[in-house]
């Protein structure tokens, strides 16, 4: 890899001609070394002509989660750069950072209001998961988020709440993968730490607790996140705990898809993370998290 050029690439976007002509060599040369850069798996990003690199590379453990930390001031979605990742042989573990995403998405086609200095937007690689249990996933990530900031509730599948029931922060489990019973994960988290360029119904973590470094609270979220990917082989404990945050659980709840619609208890979930709801009608539905939305019912 040669880092010398690395080195010499911006940590924000910049058109791949100033680039070049920074460097001293031709546009063309200059497109060549960045795509065998990024053929390598260097930490940059190649966005149309824009090109920029991490402004900084973290190792923070040798195994699990953290392996290797890569930090942007600004990206798309942190989603797309570790698909590009990991689709050079990114490891198990490996995470994209960034304060700013000019594409962040949520569940359900929404996008992810991702301004600079309000929030910190991550992504992490989760290789090789039984497929039985890539459902719990977003629900150990909320716990972890809980357990890192020190408050929250969890909404299920994938939100967790301040206390006040504005929301705190969102996941997003993309999966991929050709074995059957195994996929890969990338799981992106995004908290709200500032009010300032959030929307009135966001709420914002230094509303509610004395503010912490951006980065503390990614390695805080990692090391609790992986504590609780340990007890995926034996959910019940990670259940218990989700259930002690979980709202509106035992209440009436609406679940909504497209356009059908589903009311009755929140009686739990089971094992596979799928929501178990006594319907009106007396039946008993099992909910898939998916392209679904919970409601309390008026
Ligand atoms: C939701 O509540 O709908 C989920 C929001 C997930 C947002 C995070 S921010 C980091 C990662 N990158 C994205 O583009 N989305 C996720």
């Amino acid at each position: 890899m040669d880092l010398g050029l690395l080195a010499q690439l911006p940590s924000r976007p910049e058109p791949m001609a100033t680039v070049a002509a920074r460097v001293g060599v031709p546009l063309a040369t200059a497109e060549r070394w960045v795509r065998a850069l990024l053929a390598q798996g260097a930490p940059l990003w190649l966005e149309q002509d824009l090109v920029w690199r991490a402004d900084r590379v973290e190792h923070l453990k040798n195994h699990g989660l953290g392996v290797e930390v890569r930090w942007f001031e600004v990206v798309p979605s942190t989603q797309d750069v570790l698909a590009s990742w990991a689709a050079v042989g990114a490891p198990h573990g490996a995470v994209v950072v960034a304060r700013q995403q000019t594409a962040g998405r949520g569940r359900q086609g929404r996008s992810w209001v991702s301004p600079p200095g309000s929030g910190v937007y991550l992504s992490v690689l989760l290789r090789d998961l039984p497929v039985a249990r890539a459902g719990l996933l977003p629900l150990a990530a909320g716990l972890a988020v809980v357990d890192a900031t020190g408050i929250g509730q969890l909404k299920w599948p994938n939100d967790v709440l301040a206390p006040d029931g504005r929301k705190l922060a969102g996941v997003l489990a993309e999966a991929s993968g050709a074995e059957p019973r195994r996929l890969d994960l990338r799981l992106g988290v995004g908290l709200n730490l500032r009010r300032s360029g959030l929307p009135p119904e966001a709420a914002a973590l230094e509303e509610w607790v004395r503010h912490r470094r951006p980065e503390d609270w990614v390695r805080a979220f990692l090391a609790c996140l992986e504590r609780w990917l340990a007890r995926l082989a034996t959910p019940e404990r990670l259940l218990d705990a989700w259930r002690t945050r979980a709202v509106w659980l035992g209440e009436t709840v609406e679940v909504r898809q497209g356009t059908r619609c589903l009311r009755g208890v929140f009686l739990d979930v089971d094992p596979s993370g799928a929501l178990l709801l006594r319907g009106d009608d007396g039946a008993l539905h099992r909910c898939v998290a998916g392209e679904v939305q919970l409601r309390r019912a008026a």
